[in-house]
């Protein structure tokens, strides 16, 4: 039996807690390295398997990366390799965004095709729609991309999907044409704090962009980029899980090195259910000392509600005052959390693209297993307030995006363990 942790029923959780870098910014950042010659250095890297492999796929395609701390310093190579091994890539959807990247700087890519996920499918249409209007032209080899751009050429493109723009296409697009001769503008982009992130790494390599965090983006290529230093934004989704594990113990907790920039609607949303929250430079405090009412959420991409989020505040709705519809307009299928939450006495009911949610009393400990980064967050933050202890296995899922979660609500206050495979 791998590690697991164990959560006991937990009183409200008090003081403070920093928040680690974002793992969804400096993934795109580390692959937006192969762009420039020469070493970079990122500081605020969190330590989660999803970094590692990151580190991993660079190391692949030849590029030195030494991860010290919270600094990674990435040296990319003269001529690095162009494949990105299936062995990698099925480990990580977002390995996808070296696919950019390669082609500008080496006119040649041959990533993996990503698997799909318990969230749902994980289409590459909009990346490759985007890179094809810059003159990249891809076919499908044994399960690979494979990618050619002789010379890709500044183009005016879109990128909207029935979900709304791409994260990772805006990144992917954005990345290949900082190298990309003439003007290329991206019409529905991506507006989430990563690309924001990313934008701005780009533009301290020496890259011309603007209009990032708006729905349009404008790129100016230029014949090189050069290394840089740079610090990654805090983990906006990070933060919310731990604001929720405040509201859902009672506690009064503050959190530092978070952005309310970056948290508007789970701000709203908490607000909306009764919890006082207030905005301090660079740390948001939430005091959920009156009983939590039941509110209804509708995930959207930036700013709206972050589907990143979804399962926690589920997790939340759970045991709140009336019933909560839950609707998911950004991954329709991510609901695996549900049936784990009703086996601990939840009372949630799958309605297609929405959960409705009856606030129950109490929920009871029991063995729960995590399927996705979200939705195990989510049942731990349940079993922090479930009568008796839960078990919680599947922790690889958990690991991928928090840095040792377990500590940061231990510090708070919560009755969490991990137990290693030997450990009874
Ligand atoms: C990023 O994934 C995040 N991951 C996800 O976080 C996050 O849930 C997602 O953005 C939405 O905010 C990273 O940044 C590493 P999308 P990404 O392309 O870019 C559809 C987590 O928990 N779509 O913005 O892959 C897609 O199916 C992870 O940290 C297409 O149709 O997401 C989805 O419905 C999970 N065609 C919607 O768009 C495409 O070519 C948004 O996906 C691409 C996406």
């Amino acid at each position: 039996m791998a590690d697991r942790l164990v959560i006991s029923k937990s009183g409200p959780l008090r003081g403070t807690v920093t928040v680690h870098g974002a793992k969804n910014a400096v993934l795109p950042i580390m692959a937006a390295c192969l762009l420039a010659e020469e070493p970079s250095i990122i500081d605020n890297v969190p330590h989660v398997a999803d970094v590692i492999s990151m580190i991993e796929i660079l190391r692949r395609l030849g590029v030195q990366v030494a991860f010290t701390g919270d600094r990674l310093v990435v040296t990319p190579g003269r001529y690095d390799g162009t494949v990105a091994p299936y062995d990698l890539v099925s480990r990580m959807r977002a390995s996808i965004c070296v696919l950019g990247p390669l082609l500008a700087r080496h006119g040649k890519a041959q990533v993996s095709m990503p698997g799909g996920c318990v969230i749902g499918p994980r289409p590459i249409d909009l990346h490759l729609k985007g890179l094809q209007a810059l003159g990249a032209l891809f076919t499908i080899e044994h399960g690979y991309i494979v990618g050619t751009a002789k010379a890709l050429k500044g183009a005016r493109l879109h990128l909207s999907g029935a979900f709304g723009s791409s994260v990772l296409a805006t990144g992917n697009v954005m990345m290949a044409a900082t190298l990309t001769k003439g003007t290329t503008i991206i019409e529905h982009a991506a507006c989430e704090p990563e690309v924001i992130d990313l934008a701005n790494f780009l533009k301290a390599m020496g890259a011309r962009v603007e209009g990032h965090g708006g729905p349009v983006i404008r790129v100016e290529g230029v014949a090189r980029l050069h290394g840089v230093h740079y610090r990654i934004i805090p983990d906006r989704i990070e933060a919310g899980t731990l604001m929720i594990a405040a509201a859902i113990s009672g506690g009064d907790v503050t959190v530092n090195d978070a952005r309310p920039d970056h948290l508007g609607a789970v701000i709203d949303k908490l607000c909306e259910a009764n919890v006082t929250i207030e905005k301090q430079n660079g740390s948001i405090r939430l005091r959920a000392s009156k009983p939590v009412q039941a509110v209804d959420v509708t995930t959207l991409p930036f700013p709206g509600f972050p589907t990143d989020v979804q399962a926690q505040m589920m997790a939340l709705m759970a045991v709140s005052r009336g019933v909560s519809v839950l609707t998911e307009k950004v991954y329709p299928e991510r609901f695996m959390h549900i049936s784990e939450l009703n086996r601990m006495g939840a009372s949630i009911a799958r309605e297609g693209s929405s959960a409705i949610v009856k606030g129950v009393e109490r929920l009871s400990g029991a063995p729960v297993t995590g399927s996705d980064l979200r939705a195990s967050a989510a049942l731990v933050l349940a079993g922090m307030t479930a009568d008796n202890h839960t078990e919680l296995s599947g922790l690889e899922h958990l690991d991928r995006g928090y840095q040792n979660l377990e500590a940061q609500l231990r510090q708070l206050g919560a009755n969490i363990r991990r137990l290693s495979q030997a450990e009874t």
